[in-house]
């Protein structure tokens, strides 16, 4: 029971941290169109990237693992923005898992400068699938696991990260 009293109010504790460097982008107009396209169960991908930046920051602080924590936030931010609704058959080249990486990096970098890492999280965030494209650094390890982590708890859970996304409208709007 404490423990999970813990696990609750720890999605707030790390609130303002995570909007001091993610609100930039999760205010743009341009990452908002994640909104349009649905992701995972009743998730977008706006509301799926969120998490999976939210919960790649507070792992990294709490292992202490990474030294780049904007970077870290902001490839997680970009890392399915890929822009279209990958459900519906015909919406991309190949199989979506295997190419959406590639796209995702094509258009963030076509909308935002991306340093190094940004572009290596955004790029190799699919690994193991895209096998010849193993993660080189610890922030982009982090949101490879993130997200897998995200996208089973998702499909699992009928209202997935509830609190932390009314918590990001609220401080957002
Ligand atoms: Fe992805
Ligand atoms: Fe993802």
């Amino acid at each position: 029971m404490q423990q999970l009293k813990q696990t609750k109010s720890s999605t707030i504790q790390y609130g303002p941290r995570f909007l001091q460097l993610a609100a930039p982008l999760l205010r743009d107009a341009r990452v908002r169109r994640m909104k349009q396209f649905p992701h995972h169960r009743n998730l977008t991908c706006y509301d799926h990237s969120l998490a999976v930046a939210y919960y790649s920051m507070v792992w990294s602080a709490r292992l202490g693992l990474c030294r780049d924590r904007r970077s870290l936030i902001r490839g997680a931010l970009l890392h399915d923005y890929f822009l279209y609704d990958w459900h519906v058959p015909g919406s991309c080249e190949g199989l979506h898992g295997f190419s959406h990486a590639a796209c995702a990096l094509q258009n963030a970098a076509a909308d935002f400068p991306l340093n190094r890492l940004e572009r290596e999280i955004i790029r190799r965030h699919m690994f193991p699938l895209n096998l010849m494209r193993p993660p080189r650094h610890m922030e982009t390890a982090m949101v490879c696991v993130v997200d897998k982590v995200c996208a089973v708890y998702e499909g699992l859970c009928t209202n997935p990260h509830r609190k932390l996304l009314a918590y990001c409208d609220n401080h957002l709007n």
